[in-house]
């Protein structure tokens, strides 16, 4: 198999019967190869510097109910919250006293916070903060809603596909969802000059390697900024909450294979990630990822915006994950920087 993974390097594309073949004859040496070329390409476009992002997790009411999601808005144990345009601007200072200079607005899909309210929000924002980079992820919106919030100084927005394969879709999600409307928001988005977010989970439940293969496929066609990805970890008051998670070893793969097939683009070492392994988010950086998004969210609240079990970081202040991260890229090498952490292209 080292053959098609010098050829994704190379080519930075390959067959869908590649790509399956890639995801099935898997090795322990392969896999370390894969990551080892990742690693090598993450240097040669972004040297040892990594980019952080603070997250401010501003409402857990949703009125979406994924089957995967602590949040979706069947779980009646979850203690709702949302948090004041006060409160964020909090958050911000906090943040940027860090040297944060992206700032990402996170939340479910919850119709308290109006396009006007949105709006007024982000303008707030880059008003005190025109040096720092601003993304939403706040699902699922209309392309005249995209349209309001990138012109109110919104650069960047993330919002996974989930899965490119409309049968899985269809099985981690209610009927009303398509991922046929997720995958027209994200072309929107596009469209619209954001720097753009795609993404899936690994080893949610029913993924096939089909499944997989049609993500490669999709991300390559839709070519986003940016991309997310982390292992499923089962929430306890989901139906979903006796399934098994993604791993390690896969999640370390495919963000290789994504470094290999994206050089350019902006991956972070997720959360969910340093979830499943104490290392994780370091192993992540030495396997393509090139950004972390430590909590930024007020402590009081971050238990409460679980998506998944066991999350880490929920008891600690925003400064205390910053040195940390810190600590330990420094540790591989690897280097945190104040910097807005744009969308670069290759300098190769
Ligand atoms: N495990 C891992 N990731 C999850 N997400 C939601 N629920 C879970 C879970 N149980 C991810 C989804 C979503 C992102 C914000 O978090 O991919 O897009
Ligand atoms: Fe939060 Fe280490 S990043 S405690």
């Amino acid at each position: 198999m080292k053959h098609l993974i010098d050829k994704l390097r190379r080519e930075q594309d390959l067959s869908a019967e590649e790509f399956r073949m890639l995801l099935t004859e898997r090795s322990k040496e392969t896999d370390l190869y894969a990551r080892e070329q990742a690693d090598q390409v993450r240097q040669q476009v972004y040297g040892n510097e990594i980019y952080v992002r603070g997250l401010i997790e501003f409402t857990n009411y949703c009125k979406n109910d994924c089957y995967y999601c602590g949040i979706r808005r069947s779980n009646r144990n979850a203690q709702r919250y949302r948090l004041t345009e006060e409160d964020i601007l909090v958050c911000c200072r906090e943040g940027y006293e860090l040297g944060f200079r992206t700032f990402v607005l996170q939340g479910g899909e919850d119709g308290y916070y109006t396009d006007e309210k949105l709006v007024s929000l982000i303008r707030g924002i880059k008003e005190i903060y025109p040096d720092c980079a601003l993304t939403l992820s706040i699902g699922e919106k209309s392309e005249e809603s995209y349209r309001a919030y990138r012109e109110a100084g919104a650069d960047r927005y993330l919002l996974r596909h989930e899965t490119a394969c409309e049968e899985h879709y269809r099985k981690l999600h209610p009927a009303e969802m398509s991922g046929e409307n997720r995958r027209n928001c994200l072309r929107i988005l596009k469209k619209l000059g954001y720097q753009t977010g795609a993404g899936f989970m690994v080893g949610s439940p029913f993924q096939t390697v089909d499944d997989l293969v049609e993500d490669f496929l999709f991300l390559k066609e839709l070519d986003p900024e940016m991309v997310g990805i982390g292992p499923f970890i089962a929430h306890q008051d989901t139906p979903f909450h006796d399934r098994e998670s993604g791993t390690l070893e896969d999640t370390l793969f495919y963000l290789a294979l994504l470094r290999l097939m994206l050089p350019n683009v902006l991956l972070p070492a997720t959360t969910a990630l340093g979830t499943i392994h104490p290392k994780g988010r370091e192993l992540g950086v030495r396997s393509g990822a090139n950004v972390v998004m430590p909590n930024l969210s007020p402590v009081s609240v971050r238990k409460k915006y679980m998506l998944y079990d066991g999350k880490i970081c929920t008891g600690d202040e925003a400064a205390e994950c910053r040195y940390c991260l810190s600590r330990r890229m420094e540790a591989i090498g690897c280097q945190i920087v104040t910097d807005r952490g744009d969308y670069r292209t290759v300098h190769r």
